[in-house]
């Protein structure tokens, strides 16, 4: 008998952050990778926010808190909530924890039972999945299209659905594609969730503040009212306020769903850093001022992506709405010979032999459920890549 879990051996690790790691390994070997697979933003923590944190430090406010977050916190959180989705929450409905990650967790460890589905449009987060495994429940994967830029219709949604569907995983802006819903989209998937009152919708709010073009986020329970109370809104400040180190993430629901999610939390990692907790107050009531420059940087990075890959032949890239990555599809290229005889027969294969002949890293989209695609994060300097695409166009001319 293994000594390891039953319950670990269906799960995998991370690919995305083996892909990054297998970079890392060819870059210390002294070879030029460039990597376009990590999924943080290039820049660093505005100064405010860093000034908070050491001054929480110098106040000493470096102890036990709350299991779910300072009341200071969660303040925060209400009002962002109130000024940026017209939603309101009273404290006892938000939970912190430590990364959107470990919230996303809670929330399906403290509700699903074996046998319990969750509907999670692919391609996915990689980590959805695995989360749901690891809770004991069942993922059920629903294929989009590139047709319909990577976006859910509300006849699949309502095709997904069973009796044993307790959540549906909504994901917008979303990783890996970048697709964001717009209002009358989402409205769509809600009015098929109102039809099906036993399930719950966890709505990964992630990448709001990266969005370009005048897109318009929304997110379910704001498009939808009807869905209030059965709704978890997750969100953090790892990506917009470039703090995935600190590791803060939030969720805000109906109380008996968060207390739920506070007694896993006591129980495992009791509360979140208190100085990370203190410099999220900073990151969510002080100036958004950097948000509106650092989207026009984005923005002009995705155009610059998405237009040289769309030079290449075989090679479909749609346009996204927000996040910082873009997910073509290789379709095109699939069955043709690299230089060196390696043949490319799935996007897992492209990506490997981009890596070893072409020196650019991606992530192979099967890793997300939809292939044969990558996903490309575009969260690195306007030369580098521009020099990665001008590889990839390379590599793919040599394609036979
Ligand atoms: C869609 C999505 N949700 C949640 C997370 C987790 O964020 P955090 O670093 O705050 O745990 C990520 C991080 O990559 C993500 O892409």
């Amino acid at each position: 008998m293994s000594f390891l879990s039953a319950t670990l051996s269906r799960v995998k690790p991370s690919p995305t952050i083996a892909m990054t790691a297998k970079a890392a390994e060819l870059r210390a070997a002294g070879r030029d990778v460039i990597g376009l697979s990590a999924g943080e933003p290039d820049f660093d923590t505005p100064q405010n926010i860093k000034d908070a944190a050491v001054a929480a430090i110098a106040a000493g406010k470096t102890k036990y808190t709350a299991p779910d977050g300072i009341p200071e916190l969660k303040q925060a959180i209400c009002a962002k909530f109130t000024r940026d989705n017209g939603l309101d929450y009273a404290p006892a409905q938000v939970s912190v924890g430590t990364g959107g990650k470990q919230t996303l967790y809670n929330a399906l460890m403290a509700t699903l039972n074996p046998g319990d589905e969750v509907i999670i449009p692919a391609p996915y987060w990689v980590s959805y999945p695995d989360m749901v495994l690891l809770a004991g429940g069942t993922p059920v994967p629903v294929e989009t299209s590139l047709e319909n830029r990577f976006k859910l219709t509300a006849e699949q949604l309502e095709a997904a659905i069973t009796p044993k569907t307790k959540w549906f995983i909504f994901n917008s802006p979303s990783n890996p594609t970048g697709a964001g819903y717009s209002w009358d989209e989402l409205k769509a998937l809600t009015d098929v969730l109102m039809r099906h009152p036993h399930v719950w919708v966890m709505s990964d709010d992630m990448y709001e503040h990266l969005a370009y073009d005048g897109f318009q986020f929304c997110t379910p329970a704001q498009v939808e009212p009807g869905l209030y109370e059965r709704t978890l809104t997750c969100n953090g400040v790892s990506k917009a306020y470039a703090m995935t180190g600190w590791r803060i993430g939030y969720a805000a629901g109906p109380v008996e769903l968060i207390a739920a999610m506070r007694k896993i939390q006591s129980q495992s990692t009791s509360n979140p850093c208190s100085i990370s907790q203190w410099a999220a107050v900073e990151a969510l009531n002080g100036t958004q001022e950097f948000l509106a420059p650092n989207n026009e940087m984005f923005k002009r990075r995705r155009d610059l992506v998405v237009d040289m890959l769309n030079q290449i032949d075989g090679l479909t890239c749609p346009t996204p709405e927000g996040a910082f990555y873009v997910y073509p599809s290789i379709a095109g290229l699939i069955g043709k010979t690299t230089p060196a005889g390696t043949v490319i027969d799935s996007d897992e294969a492209f990506a490997t032999v981009l890596l070893e002949e072409a020196d650019v890293a991606v992530v192979f989209g099967a890793a997300f459920g939809l292939s044969p695609n990558f996903r490309v994060s575009y969260a690195t300097s306007d030369a580098a890549l521009t020099e990665a695409c001008t590889r990839i166009q390379r590599f793919c001319a040599s394609l036979k």
